[in-house]
């Protein structure tokens, strides 16, 4: 297996077809539980959460089991139909629908958050664009947006197109105001050693992204 794009190819978003291949068997990405950074900063969520991006939605189910209502999405079905069935197992409700995140802008839903986990950097810089657009219109003004992306700190190329501090700062420059950029490391499946990231996990940036009102 390999991983989903080399950081050197920009002009295309990681199309759908990879994502559903990794999908065929355990994703990298794919630890069964919440990344640490996002439970550092749970307290500071509110509803109703949008998880863009959710995979099988261990981030959407953790918040919804601290009661909030959460919406997860996802443009691979199976990653959806794994989220729902966790969903069942454990009991908790959460919205979990098929939908591409890159055409937020024609949904009528409205969030007080939203949390990516991994999703930004697997944009092209188009689709970078049209992710921010659409976010700007799901996201209630005065409302945050929680990113975690792969760091342009991180060596190498093979994994998820790196991004820096600027190319956030220039993605959100319009109608946001980024409030922090932390340095944080991601947490992978250990079963996958394909490819080799830095001691404790490829490298990457936490953004808190507040909507200006
Ligand atoms: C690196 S994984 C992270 C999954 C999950 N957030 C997690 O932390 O386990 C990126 C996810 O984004 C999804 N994805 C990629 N492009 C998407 C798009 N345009 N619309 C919706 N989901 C997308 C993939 O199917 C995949 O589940």
């Amino acid at each position: 297996m390999t991983m989903p794009v080399s950081s050197s190819v920009v002009s295309n978003s990681v199309d759908r077809e990879t994502f559903e291949n990794f999908y065929a068997g355990p994703a990298p990405w794919d630890i069964g539980k919440p990344q640490e950074t996002f439970l550092a900063v749970a307290d500071r969520i509110t509803s109703p959460v949008l998880d863009a991006g959710c995979g099988t939605g261990e981030h959407a189910l953790f918040f919804a089991a601290r009661g909030h209502r959460v919406t997860g999405i996802d443009f691979v079905a199976e990653a959806i139909r794994r989220a729902r069935r966790k969903a069942a197992e454990r009991g908790l409700s959460v919205d979990f629908v098929v939908k591409d995140a890159t055409m937020l802008g024609d949904w009528g839903e409205r969030f007080a958050s939203a949390i990516d986990c991994g999703l930004f950097h697997v944009f092209s810089d188009d689709d970078r664009r049209r992710y921010v657009q659409g976010m700007a219109q799901v996201l209630e003004p005065g409302g945050r947006l929680f990113l975690m992306c792969f760091s342009d700190e991180e060596p190498g190329t093979e994994g998820p197109r790196r991004v820096s501090r600027q190319e956030l700062y220039d993605a959100f420059a319009e109608g946001w105001e980024i409030e922090t950029i932390q340095p944080c490391q991601i947490e992978i499946n250990p079963e996958f050693t394909e490819v080799k990231f830095s001691e404790g996990g490829p490298k990457a940036w936490f953004a808190v992204i507040r909507r200006e009102r």
